[in-house]
């Protein structure tokens, strides 16, 4: 039988500057893009690939770095320290001519990456496109259109905003902003209460949500508020949210979809089915679906009795029949990205939308805030029932994350939001979100310019 040997022989640490190379000068053509991508990339990543050499007598013949080399010569030149030995693998070979055939061998490229999962790798981890393409640089993959992919796709990321919360809000309870920002979105927040009809009337004037996307307080008996009371009397509680959802029914637009993600805590076990059960029968919403959002982690809870909390409710209403008005499905599309072009493609390929949201909520824990969702948690749900250019209303602002969703995905974000600090707060991280996307944008407050 034909069997798999090792050739390498051993790894170590070798003098770089001592390589001779097989491979002529022109052997391969480094473009000065694509010198400058390997030299940030080494900047950025440090050494991280061993050498590959073949020992033969006194001479060390590099098989695979002669590019690295080049870029570690000229950084040492410009005054970078580079360590003198680094890491190698040394290969057998028994003359030259094997050797230079392993310098063709280690120059293959044998499986391409596809656009489509080189999104969904950086979906998943996080990564950035602005910052990869800085050091990337992988055949057939043009990063200007995978650029355009994503926004056709309909992806957002986590921006980084600072999470402290002011101890003097510049925010009064009345005020109302609008920014609109350099895409031409115009998003309104208003600080007060969700419960009080009067803050509809200013924020909509005579418009309505095309959806709404939110999370109200969880009467965990926290202490993350200062004007808001965590700790209601079972029914207060339930009668205050239902409160809310019947405001929310008379500015939702018939077939509107309301993803309202409650849950239980140790405080409040039940109270989260009542909702469901009232908006249900007393204010006639439709259940269309139900989400599991897997949030793959959560505050470890030690007691006997009760479980660690990894995931959450998410609830999506209608208002009547739920209508999706999605003219082009984001999720086809995005399906359907072959070799970075978008096609249509018959249903049979298309990519289904499972109900369980695995989305982790570790990059977005702050000390003060809690409830902070995912930015990619609300561009979930807007994507599936909005389209760009409509109205999302968020009820329960917090630190803004469905508003950085909306910003992102090109939906107007209209939203209350009872603490003064935290209004601060979410106009602050969009106002650093859009400048941080070479954008101009112009704040209101209260009908006249106002900066932060
Ligand atoms: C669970 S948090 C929402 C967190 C939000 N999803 C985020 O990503 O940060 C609930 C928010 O509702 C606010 N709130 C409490 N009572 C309110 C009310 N009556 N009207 C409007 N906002 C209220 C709280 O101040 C808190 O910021």
């Amino acid at each position: 039988m034909e069997a798999i040997k090792n050739r390498i022989i051993k790894s170590g640490t070798v003098n770089w500057k001592s390589f001779e190379f097989i491979q002529p000068d022109n052997f391969k053509d480094l473009s000065d893009e694509a010198y400058k991508k390997l030299k940030e990339s080494i900047t950025k990543n440090n050494f991280i690939e061993s050498f590959k050499v073949w020992k033969d007598g006194k001479k060390l013949y590099c098989l695979d770095g002669y590019h690295r080399c080049k870029v570690l010569r000229n950084l040492e030149n410009e005054g970078v320290e580079i360590p003198e030995l680094l890491k190698a693998d040394f290969i057998e070979c028994s003359n030259k001519d094997e050797a230079a055939k392993l310098v063709l061998v280690y120059s293959s490229i044998y499986a391409k990456i596809t656009n489509e999962g080189l999104l969904d790798l950086m979906n998943e981890y996080n990564l950035n496109i602005d910052d990869l393409g800085t050091f990337i640089d992988i055949p057939d993959i043009n990063i200007d259109k995978i650029k355009q992919d994503i926004i056709l796709a309909g992806q957002t990321k986590e921006d980084e905003f600072d999470p402290e919360l002011p101890e003097k809000p510049k925010t009064k309870p009345g005020d109302i902003y609008e920014l609109t920002s350099g895409k031409g979105m115009i998003h309104r927040i208003i600080c007060g209460s969700s419960s009080d009809e009067e803050m509809y009337k200013k924020l909509f004037q005579d418009e309505q949500a095309s959806m709404v996307f939110t999370s109200p307080p969880y009467n965990m008996s926290s202490n993350l508020y200062s004007n808001y009371k965590d700790n209601l009397e079972r029914e207060e509680y339930i009668n205050f949210i239902l409160q809310v959802g019947s405001n929310i029914k008379s500015y939702l637009i018939p077939g509107g979809a309301l993803f309202l993600n409650i849950s239980y805590n140790k405080n409040a076990k039940s109270e989260y089915i009542d909702v469901v059960y009232k908006f249900m029968h007393e204010l006639q919403f439709n259940l269309a679906e139900t989400v599991v959002w897997y949030k793959k982690s959560g505050l470890p809870i030690t007691n006997e009795k009760d479980l660690t909390r990894y995931f959450e409710y998410i609830y999506c209403f209608s208002n009547g029949n739920l209508e999706i008005r999605v003219e082009k499905n984001e999720y086809d599309l995005f399906a359907v990205l072959v070799d970075g072009y978008v096609e249509i493609v018959n249903k049979g390929s298309r990519k289904v939308k499972s109900n369980v949201w695995e989305i982790p909520v570790n990059a977005v824990q702050y000390e003060d805030l809690k409830a902070c969702f995912p930015v990619k948690l609300p561009a979930e749900g807007i994507k599936l029932y909005s389209n760009p250019g409509n109205i999302i209303f968020e009820p329960f602002l917090g630190s803004g994350s469905t508003l950085m969703a909306c910003e992102q995905l090109n939906r107007k974000c209209y939203a209350v939001e009872l603490e003064p600090a935290y209004v601060d707060l979410s106009v602050k991280r969009l106002i650093k979100y859009v400048v941080g996307e070479n954008q101009e944008y112009i704040l209101k407050r209260n009908g006249k310019e106002f900066k932060f």
